[in-house]
């Protein structure tokens, strides 16, 4: 794929307001282009249309909802014919005990971040094959899909599951001009990891995360993944033999889990 910068062009990115999000929104506006974003609250978006209130808009609206994503939609499709970049990047996150196993728990999460995601590309979809330069969904999975780690069975699922369905996304949107890239970020210093209560290797903080996304999207990159120290760590922990990648999952697994 060749390099399409990122200026001038129709960008839609959901989960704003704060965090990877809002960095990426800020940077993205800095850079000169139409910026549509979207979130749960409103008002946390705001201080993004005030950086450029002719080139921002803001559409509020629930991913894990579907009747606030119809009227998302709808509100989309007031605003423009076509949309250049669509970033889906709304996630949530929560850690599983399995002193006290709740499947609601894997509801809530895969509604957000799997089927929030899918929800978001059928409202888009046919405004990106409008577009006339390039059209990109850039999707944002996690290191945690690498490799099965301790708590994660509900946040790593949805990760991964977000990671095969761009997989299959790109084969198929291939012949309409639509690249796909899947984005592994690893830990980055937002409020969705500023709940951590346990050590994050390699953290980095949002505008560096940023940096690493724009780089890789413009390259038209397949597989954004950042840090490299940490991701190489979790590819090779995925190739070790099973009992030795178990052992080493077990040295993280926390004494009260
Ligand atoms: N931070 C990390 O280390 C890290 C690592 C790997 C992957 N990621 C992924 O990167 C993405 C951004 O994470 P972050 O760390 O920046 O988290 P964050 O600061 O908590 O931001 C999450 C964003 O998603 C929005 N959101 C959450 N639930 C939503 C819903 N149901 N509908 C619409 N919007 C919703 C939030 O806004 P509202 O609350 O206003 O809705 C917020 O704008 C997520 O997909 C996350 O899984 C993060």
């Amino acid at each position: 794929m060749s390099s399409v910068s990122l200026r001038n062009r129709t960008i839609w990115i959901t989960g704003a307001s704060t965090g990877i999000g809002k960095s990426l929104a800020e940077a993205l506006i800095a850079r000169g282009n139409r910026v549509i974003v979207t979130s749960r609250r409103e008002e946390s978006l705001l201080s993004l249309k005030s950086l450029a209130p002719d080139r921002v808009d803001i559409v509020a609206a629930d991913v894990s909802k579907p009747d606030s994503v119809l009227s998302m939609r709808s509100e989309l499709d007031k605003l423009t014919n076509s949309i250049d970049t669509v970033i889906l990047n709304a996630g949530t996150c929560e850690y599983l005990d399995t002193n006290q196993f709740d499947s609601a728990l894997f509801d809530r999460v895969i509604q957000v971040n799997f089927v929030g995601l899918a929800r978001c590309i059928e409202a888009s979809i046919h405004l990106l094959q409008n577009s006339a330069l390039s059209p990109h969904i850039v999707g944002i999975s996690s290191a945690a899909a690498i490799t099965g780690l301790p708590r994660a069975e509900a946040y790593g699922a949805s990760k991964a599951a977000v990671e095969s369905c761009l997989e299959s996304l790109a084969l198929d949107l291939d012949a309409q001009g639509v690249d796909v890239s899947i984005v592994y970020p690893g830990f980055v210093d937002t409020p969705l990891t500023r709940k951590n209560d346990f050590p994050m290797p390699f953290l980095m903080s949002s505008d560096q995360a940023v940096i690493e996304m724009i780089k890789g999207i413009e390259a038209r990159k397949f597989r954004i993944a950042f840090p490299k120290r940490l991701i190489w760590s979790l590819k090779l922990m995925a190739m070790l033999p099973d009992k030795l990648r178990h052992r080493l999952g077990l040295s993280m697994v926390r004494d009260n889990a």
